[in-house]
């Protein structure tokens, strides 16, 4: 993987240490890749729109309001990125971001765009120690945000201390990471299943559970941002761009997950799949004064996961989730001997602020020597990332 051909935008804010990405442009240029730069107005007092046109041999864009194609600046700009890297970043542009402030091209861009920022912050020490700063930068972070942080040393204030712009290389270096991690699906189809089955005992009434969906499709979007050819096969509405489709009770989701499962290389098991099912459906809505007492007879659902693990070719992995509210671990290794696939990840569903319904979770990853990593709290999105890179970019565990 190199940058080559890869669409690179540069957000530059009024900093001293503008002035050097005139050299980053340069190196991105040099690699072959298409560099698009977009400059705050204080950004302007150090450097001049005619140098960063010269060097990236583009249009430079400030201002939010004039569209070349009537399309809104910041959608196009948006669309065409492959990565956007913020350098220098202002404490004052770092602080727009967090909060979802868009008073000028650039933090629109930021607050629009849906793959990676890389911020490369630049500010004087009093700065960058600030609460305020601290509070707004370990938020970005949060959500994904890449930081080259900032190194110690003489500063252009007269001081000395932490805030100088990061080495160039190590800026270009993140983002070509970032630019070659973000593709390591590329390639591969992966089958993600989302949501809790519903099993109907007559036509308006079901079993049920509260899985809400979002971690598989947190894991299903990360994927997709990774490169792969995705299916989620779910049980709530969701509009994506990628392939969906839509079950409703166990034996529906074994059907789907059979079908499509058979050329993929990638099964996750999020879906909170009922155990039971109602023996019998009845075929006209139940009329309460029929009878005082209901009584209904469950059977077993089958196992969709170990039914694909049963069947699963070489070159197959098959991961299953495990949702305890005690003797996690425990469980979680019975789990994954039991079934037979080739990963768990065990989440502890007794927990409020994790788990069932949460936008967080806090999972382990267990191989099938039963090596584990535990990956702390964080949000779904974060924590799906992470699971997708312990088991396919970094040696697993
Ligand atoms: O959807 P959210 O609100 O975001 O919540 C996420 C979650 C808590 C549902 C998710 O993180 C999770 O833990 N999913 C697995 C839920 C579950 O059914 O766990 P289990 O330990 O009962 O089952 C173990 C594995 O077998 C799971 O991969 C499950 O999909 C699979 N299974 C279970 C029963 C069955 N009949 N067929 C199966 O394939």
């Amino acid at each position: 993987m190199t940058v080559k051909d890869k669409n690179i935008l540069i957000g530059i804010t009024g900093g001293i240490a503008a002035y050097k990405i005139c050299e980053l442009i340069r190196m991105f240029k040099k690699n072959g890749a298409n560099v698009k730069t977009v400059v705050t107005k204080n950004a302007l007092e150090f450097v001049t729109p005619l140098t960063l046109q010269t060097l990236s041999q583009e249009a430079v864009y400030t201002e939010q309001f004039v569209t070349e194609d009537r399309k809104p600046e910041h959608i196009a700009l948006c669309d065409w990125a492959d990565i956007f890297v913020i350098a220098p970043a202002s404490a004052n542009t770092i602080g727009k971001i967090a909060n979802g402030i868009c008073d000028n091209l650039l933090t629109s861009l930021a607050c629009a765009y849906q793959k990676q920022i890389i911020f490369a912050p630049a500010m004087n020490t009093g700065m960058w120690n600030n609460k305020a700063v601290r509070q707004n930068i370990s938020f970005l972070k949060s959500t994904g945000a890449v930081f080259v942080e900032p190194e110690s040393g003489y500063l252009a204030c007269g001081t000395e201390g932490k805030g100088r712009l990061a080495d160039i290389n190590s800026i270009y270096e993140a983002a070509y990471n970032c630019i070659s991690n973000n593709e390591f699906l590329k390639g591969k189809k992966i089958v993600i299943t989302a949501g809790g089955t519903k099993e109907n005992f007559d036509p308006v009434r079901y079993i049920g559970n509260y899985s809400s969906g979002k971690m598989g499709t947190a894991l299903a979007d990360r994927a997709f941002e990774a490169g792969a050819d995705v299916c989620l096969i779910k049980t709530f509405p969701l509009e994506r761009s990628y392939s969906t489709i839509d079950v409703q009770s166990a034996a529906q989701m074994l059907d789907a997950v059979k079908q499509e499962f058979a050329d993929a290389d990638i099964l996750i098991m999020t879906a909170a799949v009922a155990d039971y099912r109602p023996e019998k459906t009845a075929d006209l809505k139940l009329k309460k004064d029929t009878t005082e007492e209901l009584v209904l007879k469950l059977v077993k659902n089958p196992d969709i996961l170990s039914e694909m693990c049963k069947i699963k070719k070489e070159g197959q992995t098959v991961i299953g989730f495990c949702a305890e509210s005690n003797n996690l671990l425990e469980y979680a290794k019975q789990k994954i001997q039991k079934k037979n696939c080739d990963y768990i990840i065990a989440n502890d569903i007794s927990r409020k602020d994790t788990g069932f319904s949460s936008d967080y979770n806090e999972v382990f990853i267990l191989d099938r020597d039963l090596n584990i990593k535990k990956l702390e709290k964080d949000t779904k999105n974060n924590i799906a990332k992470k699971i997708l890179e312990s088991i396919w970019q970094k040696p697993a565990i």
